[in-house]
């Protein structure tokens, strides 16, 4: 069967990589095909090189500061051709992004079905993560299969009137791409002073920019002031509203190293020698639990509860004084930092793009495949 896989960013091509690599090794039952949007262009690249992914199609959309409309109106109309000329049994789709739910609209008006990976996930408030809290909804309504990460992911799509035997509980497909990632990543690459602890920063989210990134930056500096053996990393996302107050705010100081968005493979290499993750990533609060290392969430909600209930990720909000109060926390008291520094994995264990593929053929082909057994967290940590 035809299954036509379509992102555009970079934590979705992270996500989908492991899922493309098993339809690809299945060849005798998957005929696989990739477009990529390009709603990111650069951040995308770079994941395509690191899993060796040669999209069929490069829609190529990226604009400078793009917003939601404009990117939804290009998608919808450059994906329509792509998806007659497939004509394909199965659109592919992961996570939240404006290219998984304007793919998912663009295949169902070609009444094709789509497949969503990473299903589910809810903060229950349609303004945040803005917008793509909604585009979960609406890709969720779109989709005939769903891939929930996690029975969490699979009650959220029960709740809302989802058919049980459209989901299966796959686990995430980040911990496919981690447990491969990590097991070749070595020492990091990146120049950072010596002996110290390394606070690693992710921050990007739309509903943040303005004020609340500025208060989390300017906290920030304040935390490097008060710990002289701590430097931060901060990998910028190219987003030129992050720059800007990235590097307005932070840019300068000796212990405070701002790059440009680093290879996946050199960031888990950071990631697996840091001692602190302070982000609003979605991704990162399901990587860096599985290799101990605690996470702050500068969000003030998630959805991804799995490791907060395991008490290795706090969400902190975005005000100064709880950025400020909670990393010097951390980095003062050594039985707060060890409480939050188990390594935990309720979100994968490395089998999701299998269960993903075995779920498509028991849908599609039915006997003599069959549904896969569903992910359950074994608990312990396997990178
Ligand atoms: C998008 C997603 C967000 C996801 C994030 C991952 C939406 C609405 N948002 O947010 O859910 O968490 O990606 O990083 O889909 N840019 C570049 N080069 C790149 C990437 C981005 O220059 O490789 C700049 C461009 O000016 C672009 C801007 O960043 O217009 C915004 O990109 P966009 O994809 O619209 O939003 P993100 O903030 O990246
Ligand atoms: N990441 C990366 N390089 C970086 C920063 C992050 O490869 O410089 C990876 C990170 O490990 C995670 C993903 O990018 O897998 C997260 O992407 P992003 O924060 O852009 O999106 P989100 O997860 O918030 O949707």
């Amino acid at each position: 069967m035809r299954v036509l896989s379509v992102f555009g960013t970079r934590p979705e091509a992270i996500k989908m990589a492991p899922v493309i690599s098993e339809l690809s090794r299945r060849a005798i039952e998957f005929d696989s095909r990739v477009c990529v949007t390009a709603q990111h262009r650069e951040m995308l690249d770079q994941v395509l090189s690191v899993f060796e992914i040669e999209p069929e199609y490069d829609l190529d959309l990226m604009t400078e500061n793009q917003t939601p409309a404009g990117m939804t109106a290009s998608a919808l109309s450059a994906l329509d051709p792509v998806l007659t000329e497939t004509s394909p049994n199965l659109v592919l789709v992961h996570g939240d992004t404006t290219t998984t739910m304007t793919a998912a609209l663009a295949a169902f008006y070609r009444k094709i079905p789509v497949g969503h990976v990473e299903a589910g996930l809810r903060t229950h408030d349609r303004y945040f993560p803005f917008p793509e809290e909604m585009n979960r909804v609406l890709t969720d309504s779109l989709s005939t299969l769903l891939f929930a990460p996690t029975a969490g992911s699979k009650e959220n799509l029960l709740r809302e009137g989802a058919a049980p035997d459209s989901i299966t509980v796959t686990g995430n497909t980040v911990i496919d791409a981690l447990l491969d990632v990590a097991s070749r990543a070595g020492p990091p690459a990146t120049e950072l002073p010596e002996g110290k602890r390394l606070v690693l920063v992710t921050a990007h989210r739309r509903e943040s920019f303005g004020t609340p990134l500025e208060n989390i930056c300017r906290a920030l500096l304040d935390v490097v002031e008060s710990f002289p053996d701590v430097v931060v990393l901060y990998p910028v996302h190219m987003n030129p509203n992050v720059q800007r107050a990235a590097r307005a705010i932070l840019g300068g100081h000796d212990r405070i190293v701002l790059t440009e968005p680093l290879p996946y493979v050199e960031f888990v290499s950071l990631l697996k020698v840091s001692y602190l993750v302070v982000t609003d990533s979605g991704g990162l609060q399901e990587e860096a639990p599985a290799l101990g290392k605690p996470v702050l969430v500068l969000r003030h909600e998630t959805e991804r509860p799995e490791a907060v209930g395991a008490g290795t990720v706090r969400v902190i909000g975005t005000e100064y004084d709880a950025v400020l109060g909670e990393c010097s926390r951390l980095l003062s008291d050594a039985s707060s930092y060890r409480s939050m520094a188990e390594a935990v994995n309720p979100y994968g264990d490395g089998e999701a793009s299998g269960r993903i593929a075995a779920a498509i053929l028991a849908h599609f082909e039915g006997a003599p495949f069959e549904r896969p057994r569903e992910f359950a967290p074994a608990g312990g940590a396997p990178c």
